[in-house]
């Protein structure tokens, strides 16, 4: 009889292969099995070597080489062929088993699952994965949710394959139910934000800086060595630097501009209009991308609707500046909005997020990875119940030094007709945030008009209604 293996993978598209290349690459014995059984077969035939597995052709042949409680990692698309796995799966388990869904998974879906299987006797934990293909093989950030008890017997495996930061693993529990997923959701949607920005940013240096891409790509490559570095920032500079082999011209340039989505981000934005948190970074973010998909109605409206005669920078170096600066300050902005998202959520869930921890093990593996998430986790070692990360010195002195570039480039991106929703989002949000007193005094006025609404005074309590159409007098109405 083969030894027993510590853990399994379900799924070995490339995530699932690769997770469980790691586990093996770090002494895990590991079960790998597919629906489809050449594709275990292939894998075992290309990966074998790399460590101990054992490749089984049918689910009871997968489970039975399982030590128990078994751990089994599900590495499925999204959706209905999570529900379908975990259908085949539960009636082959023993009680106390562990399964693990390390896809993209709706936070929702993970509390219902984790529901059902607890139902079953069944421990399941949705946890967040991110670092692509190449951070799921050599070190992705790890982000667990479910069960703490649960998460102590497979933490050994979870923060060895992470990515290391310092010696620090990229992995921590984060809560409970979906709170793993909903950490990875709100990820992903910083992601849309920084990659927004990031476009606006070579849009600007493009249309009004009349910069080439490869120009831009050394541009990028310059900031990454500043207060912009990330990952993000570095492999825009290489994406822009690429030369098509068709065309012998930026490889960008014939890229089709239409963004496609799987629907954490937008994900993202509803949970934050359902919380009631202003996201207005990634909100934008998602739009962007729902409006470059509309390519033939923009390609009619650019020949019908007006637009400034162009006209080209009057200092490009002073642009360049401007651009990285207004790029820095929304992209705190954009954090800001999530860190308050997912405070937000820890309160209305129970789930008590640790913040400082959540930047901590985006430090490494992940695609959001940047230097300055070590001053998000400092933020929040020193002030744990902050609003908003806009409010503590180092980030209130990051925007304030940034604003005038920051307004330079939202007026010259508006006068030259370049669409910036992210940045010119981000400023609006920036403004109203820092408003002692902001106009929605009149929003209110308006409703209690024409519907009776009632507002409240700033020198009196109580709720009022003036009878607008009747005798115009005021009355309290609690
Ligand atoms: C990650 C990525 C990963 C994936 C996104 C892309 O953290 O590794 O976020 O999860 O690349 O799902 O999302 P869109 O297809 O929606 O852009």
């Amino acid at each position: 009889m083969a030894e027993k293996s510590r853990i399994g993978v379900t799924g070995l598209a490339v995530m699932g292969a690769n997770l469980a290349r790691n586990m093996a690459r770090r002494g895990f014995t590991v079960a790998v099995h597919n629906r489809t059984t050449a594709k275990t077969t292939q894998f075992i035939e290309d990966y074998g070597h790399e460590g101990a597995f054992t490749g089984s052709e049918s689910l009871q042949d997968f489970v039975d080489a399982l030590q128990t409680p078994r751990t089994i990692v599900v590495m499925v698309k999204a959706g209905k062929p999570v529900d379908a796995v975990i259908d085949e799966l539960a009636p082959l388990l023993d009680e106390g088993d562990i399964i693990v869904d390390a896809g993209n998974s709706h936070f929702p879906d993970t509390d219902r699952r984790t529901a059902h299987c607890a139902e079953l006797g069944l421990r399941f934990m949705g946890i967040g994965v991110s670092g692509g293909e190449e951070g799921a093989l050599n070190g992705p950030s790890i982000m667990p949710g479910g069960d703490p008890a649960a998460y102590a017997e497979i933490a050994d495996v979870l923060t060895a394959i992470a990515a290391n930061v310092d010696g620090t693993p990229c992995c921590t529990h984060v809560g409970p139910g979906g709170a793993g997923h909903y950490v990875k959701m709100v990820h992903n949607g910083i992601e849309y934000a920084d990659i927004q920005l990031i476009a606006e940013a070579y849009d600007l240096l493009t249309h009004v800086g009349g910069l080439s891409a490869p120009e831009i790509g050394t541009i990028f490559e310059q900031w990454n060595t500043g207060d912009l570095e990330s990952f993000l920032i570095e492999i825009t500079g290489i994406v822009l630097a690429k030369t098509d082999e068709r065309t012998g011209g930026p490889l960008v340039d014939v890229i089709t501009d239409q963004a496609e989505q799987k629907g954490t981000g937008r994900w993202t934005a509803i949970d934050a209009l359902d919380l009631g948190v202003p996201l207005t970074g990634i909100t934008e973010a998602v739009f962007a991308r729902t409006l470059s998909a509309l390519r033939d109605e923009r390609q009619a409206a650019s020949t019908t609707l007006a637009g400034p005669a162009p006209k080209p920078a009057a200092d490009v170096d002073r642009l360049v500046d401007d651009v990285r600066q207004a790029l820095y300050a929304s992209k705190v902005v954009a954090y800001a909005q999530g860190f308050a998202q997912m405070r937000a959520a820890s309160q209305a869930n129970g789930w008590d997020l640790d913040l400082g921890a959540m930047a901590r093990i985006w430090r490494g593996g992940c695609i959001i990875r940047a230097q300055f998430l070590n001053r998000i986790t400092e933020a929040y070692e020193s002030h744990p119940d902050l609003d908003n990360l806009l409010m503590v010195p180092y980030f209130t002195e990051a925007v304030g030094n940034a604003q005038d570039a920051w307004r330079r480039v939202v007026v010259t991106a508006t006068e030259h007709g370049v669409a910036i929703p992210a940045f010119s989002s981000s400023l609006s949000y920036y403004d109203g945030y820092r408003r002692e007193r902001g106009p929605a005094n009149l929003i209110q006025g308006l409703r209690d008009y024409f519907g009776a609404h009632t507002y409240h005074r700033i020198d009196a309590d109580g709720a009022f209604h003036t009878r607008w159409s009747q005798d115009g007098a005021e009355v309290r109405t609690d």
